[in-house]
């Protein structure tokens, strides 16, 4: 396919050749500007770009490869980042690179490295990288997979590898695609003519879990390894353009993000539990009949979306569960005393003097913004809390939102 190609070639050009390159290979390359959404939210977090494939390059540069491995590619000194089975957001990860952070310095002076400076930039971009890393779903089981395709009577009407009926088409073309995403699509763009197919054969229509999806999508893998070096998870979704196929594709006379949109199916941003990209794709197959039954009374045409297309709009999707959960200055105010921020920051005068008084910082007006700043201080802060015999104090992403509203709004708890 020569868009792939054309992006591969590319992606190699662009980045730093050492382990990023393998790590390239296995890795989505997500465009992920996010300048066509600032103008949507309040408050973006970051402006006006973020790219995770500057912010791969940066994870090679600033000497992040030399200790963690990206799904099994890279050192083994630390944890792999590309294993954390758990959905992040921002601020997750925020907190995540903030409390190891004294361990990381020890493991520092082991390998003698210097701990590296990050500006805000270079931290949207890095965390950018991290995030999409949130595409590697849990690894599917291929066995529980084909046993699945059986269960589920796909087997019936479709060839893996030579064998299954013949009344759906061969399934082999999709499994040279490492990622869920275009199976999505295929599910979704066939889903009606596949419904009939089984209606006529008396076979009920499979609902199912994303484990399911994904041992299901890890057989279909199996079932056609090619070359590794082949299997790109290429995720070209870009998020602003997810944004107008959501309302070109109609989606929006549904669905509201954050409130704005039709009532119908449910607000798609405001989800406790953050979508991941299965999970994604099993709700719009378990879904489908609904769906289609709300289109066919609104006379909405059934949208067909190309995969490329089914990426953007998950990017979009994830972009706006990105800013979904912002934090509280007033909590993070009490954060600040309970976690022993203000033993050396003190608040409009009052509290410690080691620190700058959170009134009086200036420039963090942005989330990127306060991150970096926390990390880049840290040394110093390590230091001064070795000399008072404080323990580092350990944040939860929700915390560190509530933290970092809080310093962004100048020490402020409103
Ligand atoms: C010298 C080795 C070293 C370097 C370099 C390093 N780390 Fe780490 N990192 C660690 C260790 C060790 C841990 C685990 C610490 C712990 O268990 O408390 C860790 C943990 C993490 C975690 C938390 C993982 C989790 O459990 O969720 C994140 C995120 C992270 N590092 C990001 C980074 C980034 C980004 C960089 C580059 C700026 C970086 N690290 C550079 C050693 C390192
Ligand atoms: C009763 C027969 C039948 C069963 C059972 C069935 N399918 Fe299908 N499937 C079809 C038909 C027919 C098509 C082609 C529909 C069309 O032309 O739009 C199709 C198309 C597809 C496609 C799109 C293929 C492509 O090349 O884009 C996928 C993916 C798919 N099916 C997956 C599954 C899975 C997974 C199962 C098991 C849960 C399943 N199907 C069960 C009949 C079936
Ligand atoms: C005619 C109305 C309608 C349109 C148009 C529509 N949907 Fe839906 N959607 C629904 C209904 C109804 C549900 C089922 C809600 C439920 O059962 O919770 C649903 C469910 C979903 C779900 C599962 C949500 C969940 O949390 O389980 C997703 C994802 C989804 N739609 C995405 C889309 C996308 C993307 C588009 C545009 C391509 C779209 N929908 C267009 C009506 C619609
Ligand atoms: C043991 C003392 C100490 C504690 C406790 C401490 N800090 Fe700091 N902090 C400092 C020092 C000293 C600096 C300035 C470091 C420098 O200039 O390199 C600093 C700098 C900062 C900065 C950068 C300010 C700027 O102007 O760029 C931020 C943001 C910050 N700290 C946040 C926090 C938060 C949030 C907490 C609580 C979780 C905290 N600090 C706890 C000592 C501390």
């Amino acid at each position: 396919m020569p868009p792939q190609n054309f992006c591969l070639r590319q992606m190699r050009r662009q980045i730093d050749v050492e382990k990023i390159r393998t790590l390239m290979l296995l890795i989505l390359a997500v465009s992920f500007s996010l300048s066509g959404l600032g103008q949507a939210f309040a408050q973006p977090l970051f402006s006006p770009t973020q790219d995770p494939i500057v912010g791969s390059r940066i994870f090679g540069a600033k000497g992040c490869s030399k200790c963690h491995a990206i799904g099994g590619v890279g050192a083994k000194l630390a944890p792999d980042l590309g294993r954390v089975s758990t959905p992040r957001s921002f601020y997750d990860l925020a907190a995540a690179m903030w409390n190891h952070l004294p361990q990381m310095s020890k493991q520092m002076q082991k390998i003698r490295i210097s701990r590296p400076q990050l500006s805000p930039g270079e931290t949207g971009d890095l965390i950018a990288f991290l995030y999409t890393l949130n595409y590697f779903d849990r690894p599917g089981d291929p066995k529980a997979g084909r046993g699945i395709f059986d269960k589920k009577h796909c087997v019936a009407c479709h060839q893996i590898g030579g064998t299954g009926g013949v009344i759906g088409p061969s399934l082999d073309k999709l499994t040279q695609q490492g990622s869920p995403i275009f199976v999505a699509a295929a599910m979704w763009n066939h889903g009606p003519a596949m419904a009939e197919a089984m209606r006529e054969r008396g076979i009920g229509r499979p609902n199912f879990s994303s484990v399911e999806l994904e041992d299901l999508v890890a057989y279909l893998k199996s079932a056609n390894p090619g070359r590794e070096a082949e299997r790109i998870y290429l995720l070209p979704g870009r998020p602003d353009e997810g944004q107008e196929l959501f309302v070109k594709r109609r989606c929006q006379e549904c669905h509201s993000i954050k409130g704005r949109g039709g009532k119908v199916g449910g607000d798609l941003a405001e989800r406790r539990v953050q979508l991941g990209l299965v999970q994604f794709a099993a709700a719009m197959w378990n879904k489908a009949p609904a769906m289609l039954k709300k289109m066919k009374e609104r006379s909405i045409p059934v949208p067909q979306l190309r995969a490329e297309e089914m990426a953007s709009i998950v990017a979009y999707l994830y972009a706006v569960q990105y800013f979904a959960r912002p934090g509280d200055s007033r909590r993070g105010e009490n954060l600040a005393k309970t976690k022993g921020c203000i033993s050396c920051h003190p608040i409009g005068g009052k509290g410690g003097n080691v620190g700058p008084d959170f009134r009086k910082v200036e420039g963090l007006d942005q989330p990127a913004t306060v991150v970096s700043a926390m990390w880049n201080h840290a040394s110093t802060m390590e230091e001064k809390m070795l000399e008072r015999s404080l323990e580092w104090p350990l944040l939860k992403g929700g915390e560190m939102a509530d933290l970092v509203t809080f310093i962004q709004l100048g020490g402020r708890g409103r």
